[in-house]
């Protein structure tokens, strides 16, 4: 069987996870009867201290109706240049929301507050698209997996409390994050005015995010969600494995952190131009194949023959993410595919 390595989406849910499902109590969420769905909105919004919650199908959804309800046709949302919001919802902001969005770049994806409030443009007048709300991305995929660091995170929300913005956290990978640093979710939370996160990443779950903010927002975000058409019924089922994914499968994102370094620290040994092992600090290892001939995709096909699934997302750029489902036997060949992958030829 092939290994995996694309994304930590692709994990399949394990017995347990299925059991939990088959035993859930299910009602019609679109009246608000899913118990199980109720109890999940709840658990993840005390969580990370908010009001309340919103069981939305995918992180693109959540993501997409927390900024929708920050940021008004015509206004702008900044993010960094990777961020996923920006390069990989399909213009989903300006489609659905009339949104527009402003880039500031940054290494790995990590936030320094001063070049996000740079570009801010708050009140901007009758001319100029005026800054409603900033989106920070932690951990962020695209950089690598990295971490936000706390001390930017604060220096994001002063700056942005003087300037009258909200800020959203696309917290699909915030579960690593916190094992990665220690930090609450609670403490994690206290800083943004709304936040996504998802179970269907490295938590195992087959389907499920959740937006938090205030019972306002997320009741307007409601409503929302429904005119989407992507108010569910009887989802408590999937909610059930969202509940299983909290209480069994947030402490050992460990192991998947300690095998992406391991991945990253071998890959290194055969080029040191490709990563540096100590840019990898959760369960992502992006490879930049700038100074070597072979492209992403070709590594990719090179890998695929041997059986080992990788993303090319750039022309030089190739992604591996470990998770659950990525065992030690698998891990040991997988870094033998690569050596052998990553010789010239
Ligand atoms: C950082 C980040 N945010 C949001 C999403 C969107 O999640 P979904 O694929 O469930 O829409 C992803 C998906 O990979 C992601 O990596």
């Amino acid at each position: 069987m092939a290994i995996d390595l694309r994304s930590d989406t692709v994990t399949k849910p394990s017995q347990g996870m299925r059991e939990a499902i088959s035993r859930a109590s299910v009602g019609d969420d679109v009246y608000g009867d899913d118990p199980t769905v109720n109890s999940l909105e709840e658990r993840v919004a005390a969580l990370f201290g908010k009001e309340a919650g919103l069981f939305t199908s995918t992180g693109s959804l959540a993501n997409q109706l927390a900024i929708r309800m920050l940021v008004a046709p015509g206004e702008e949302l900044i993010a960094e240049t990777n961020s996923h919001i920006v390069r990989a919802e399909l213009g989903a902001a300006a489609v659905f929301s009339g949104i527009t969005t402003r880039t500031w770049p940054a290494e790995h994806g990590l936030l320094k507050a001063e070049d996000a409030l740079g570009i801010a443009r708050p009140d901007s007048g009758p001319y100029l698209v005026s800054t409603t709300a900033i989106a920070v991305e932690n951990t962020h995929n695209f950089g690598g997996g990295t971490v936000q660091p706390l001390s930017e995170i604060a220096a994001l929300r002063k700056g942005a409390d003087a300037m009258g913005l909200a800020l959203h956290l696309d917290g699909a990978r915030i579960w690593n994050a916190h094992i990665a640093t220690g930090v609450s979710f609670a403490e994690y939370g206290k800083y943004f005015d709304t936040i996504s996160v998802c179970l269907s990443k490295g938590l195992g779950a087959p389907v499920g995010s959740i937006m938090l903010s205030t019972k306002e927002r997320v009741s307007k975000a409601r409503v929302w969600r429904k005119r989407y058409g992507a108010g569910m019924r009887q989802v408590g089922i999937l909610a059930a494995a969202g509940h299983y994914a909290l209480d069994n499968n947030i402490e050992r994102l460990a192991e998947d952190h300690r095998r992406a370094k391991e991945l990253a620290v071998a890959i290194a040994a055969i080029d040191s131009t490709l990563i540096d092992p100590a840019t990898v600090t959760t369960n992502i290892v992006g490879l930049d194949l700038a100074k070597i001939t072979l492209s992403a995709a070709e590594l990719a096909q090179r890998c695929r023959d041997a059986g080992l699934w990788i993303s090319a997302l750039g022309p030089k750029y190739a992604r591996l993410v470990t998770h659950m489902d990525f065992d030690n036997t698998q891990h040991s060949e997988a870094v033998e595919i690569l050596k052998r992958a990553l010789v010239p030829k």
